[in-house]
């Protein structure tokens, strides 16, 4: 009777044991499978019947020509600048150089692919100021999209920097 006992015991804990290890195989495995974004990869589109909290809407890359004749609404005073500056030595200079000067100045453009230089004349005629702050919020061809690390505003200000570059 006792080992009719103990083998029922034995196998309420094997059977639990199969169970538990069903569960935890699973969880890790489902981990494992989650689909891993990382920021600035893709710029989703809102849901439709959404209203953004706070920030202005990000017309998408293939509504360029649209973003172009947005007209500037930051003035570029000396304040503007400095932001755009500063922000533009935090998330350009990798690629676009110290100087914005393009080519292989920048670290990632060594193992990247050399960037046009921003302070060029005829770039800077050719491109208004809507054209480039979609470009910064959207993304380029290659160039990842800022939408998500920087406010609107902050683009704008990057947009008085690299103008006030070329005056120089
Ligand atoms: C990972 C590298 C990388 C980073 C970081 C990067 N860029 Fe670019 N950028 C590029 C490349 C490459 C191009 C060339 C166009 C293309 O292929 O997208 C480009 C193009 C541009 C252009 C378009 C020039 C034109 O009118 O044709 C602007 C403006 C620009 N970048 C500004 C910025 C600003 C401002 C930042 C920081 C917020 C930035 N980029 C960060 C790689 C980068």
């Amino acid at each position: 009777m006792k080992y009719v006992f103990l083998l029922t015991l034995l196998m309420v804990v094997a059977a639990g044991g199969v169970m538990g290890a069903v569960v935890v195989v699973r969880w890790s495995d489902n981990m494992t499978q989650t689909p891993r974004i990382v920021p600035g990869e893709r710029v989703f589109t809102m849901p439709a019947g959404i209203v953004p909290r706070g920030g202005d809407l990000i017309l998408p890359k293939e509504q360029r020509d649209v973003a172009a004749k947005q007209p500037n609404p930051i003035k570029a005073s000396g304040a503007s600048v400095t932001v755009g500056r500063e922000r533009f030595q935090t998330f350009c200079v990798p690629c676009h150089g110290p100087e914005a000067k393009g080519g292989t100045t920048g670290l990632v453009a060594t193992k990247f692919i050399p960037t046009p230089d921003l302070t060029n004349a005829e770039l800077q005629k050719q491109r208004t100021d809507g054209y480039w702050h979609s470009y910064i919020v959207a993304g380029g061809a290659v160039m990842p999209a800022y939408g998500e690390a920087l406010a609107s505003e902050e683009a704008w200000h990057i947009v008085n920097y690299l103008r006030a570059l070329a005056q120089r």
